[in-house]
């Protein structure tokens, strides 16, 4: 049986509700109803792992779960935040040269508030709050969703709206630069440039975007948190793209997205055996992505799914971002199998922890979603989170 914590976890606020009750916190602290209100969502990744700083293809969805900002002017020289699910309070400088600050949280807001100073744009002073149904630190871009929902708050304030990829570019710099992450352009072009309904074909090497529809009522995107993170320093991250790098060198290409399987097994010793493996992820992971979307607009739902399953198989033996849990949870999907309603299941973001993301046929949801917690907390001890979403909208502005 579901217990009470895994059946309220299958839903969430919805974006009108949690929009309301970011309007009421924020008048109660304060005083007055907020001026401007944005939402931006997080991502999942569908396939195309440990590609975008590759040049590679990615085939992300916005989720509908949020960041929603409430603002309102302030006659401070500061902008002063609340992050309303914390009880934290910061401030954060407007003007002048603005640096990370010691907050954490804050310093997401502060990084984007910094790159449109540096666009030489005079911002008014503002009291914001701030919420959010993305989990944290799960895979599903919740610093990202940050990021954007306060670049599209500013714009907001300005009354003026960036071109929708200097505005990804500007808060993926953010990240860089504020909060020490060397990401690629998934996240925050995800949650800035998704549609309703779509997945979303990133061409990271000329930054073209493709919407590819999710169409099939039958066909769900169910998404299990393992609840374990065991990389915290994002070390791991930073070494996986300098192995790219070196591979990329070796192979005397641009990036791994111009490079092919036959040049990797002709260099094979020159590269090395991880450098080799690091690669073949890459090379192999591009190529699935591409097969999978001519796979969806197919309507061929089994190789979707296996392509996911190869593509779990290759993060965890080749590229080593998986680590036990997320395995565990890819494992008992595919023993759940195709007969009970599983289609494909893979971990998606980063790695080393955070979310899988399955497909799963609709009618099944709710009894795949059982089991795969009653499954996962027998053998862990550890209560993951399962919730299902559809492709959800961009960022955009409520008031
Ligand atoms: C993190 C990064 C993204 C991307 C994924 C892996 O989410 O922020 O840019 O590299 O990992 O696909």
């Amino acid at each position: 049986m579901l217990d009470d914590a895994t059946a309220s976890s299958l839903s969430s606020l919805s974006l009108s509700e949690l929009c309301e009750e970011v309007a009421d916190q924020f008048k109660a602290r304060f005083g007055d109803e907020p001026c401007w209100m944005v939402a931006a969502p997080g991502r999942v990744n569908l396939i195309g792992e440990h590609t975008d700083y590759n040049g590679g293809f990615v085939l992300p969805a916005a989720i509908d779960r949020y960041v929603v900002i409430a603002a309102g002017p302030s006659a401070d020289e500061t902008a002063r935040l609340v992050a309303a699910d914390i009880a934290d309070e910061a401030k954060i400088q407007v003007r002048g040269a603005i640096h990370p600050g010691p907050v954490m949280w804050a310093n997401y807001i502060q990084g984007v508030v910094a790159g449109f100073a540096a666009r030489g744009v005079r911002l008014p002073c503002f009291n914001a709050l701030l919420r959010s149904t993305v989990p944290l630190g799960g895979g599903l871009s919740s610093s990202a969703a940050l990021e954007v929902a306060t670049a599209t708050m500013l714009e907001a304030m300005l009354e003026e709206e960036l071109d929708p990829i200097e505005k990804a570019l500007l808060c993926q710099e953010a990240e860089h630069k504020f909060a020490g992450v060397p990401c690629g352009i998934m996240d925050q072009f995800s949650s800035v440039l998704c549609q309703q309904d779509s997945f979303m074909l990133l061409d990271c090497r000329s930054q073209s975007v493709e919407l590819i529809a999710l169409d099939a009522p039958d066909i769900t995107i169910l998404i299990a948190n393992s609840n374990v993170k065991h990389e915290l320093t994002g070390g791991e991250y930073a070494r996986r793209r300098a192995e790219c790098e070196t591979a990329a060198q070796i192979l005397g290409v641009a990036t791994l997205r111009d490079a092919t399987c036959e040049q990797l097994e002709s260099f094979r010793e020159q590269l090395g055996t991880t450098n080799h493996r690091r690669a073949k992820h890459v090379v192999g992971e591009i190529a699935r992505t591409l097969e999978a979307v001519q796979a969806i607009r197919d309507s061929r739902w089994q190789d979707v799914g296996e392509l996911m399953y190869a593509s779990h198989a290759s993060l965890r033996d080749d590229y080593e971002v998986s680590c036990a849990e997320l395995n565990l949870l890819v494992d008992i999907a595919q023993g759940i199998g195709k007969p009970n309603g599983v289609i494909g299941s893979r971990m998606t973001g980063g790695g080393f922890g955070g979310c899988t993301v399955s497909l799963v046929k609709t009618s099944a949801a709710e009894s795949v979603a059982e089991s795969l917690a009653e499954q996962y907390f027998q053998k862990t001890g550890i209560q993951p989170t399962l919730f299902t979403t559809r492709p959800a909208r961009g960022a955009h502005r409520i008031k």
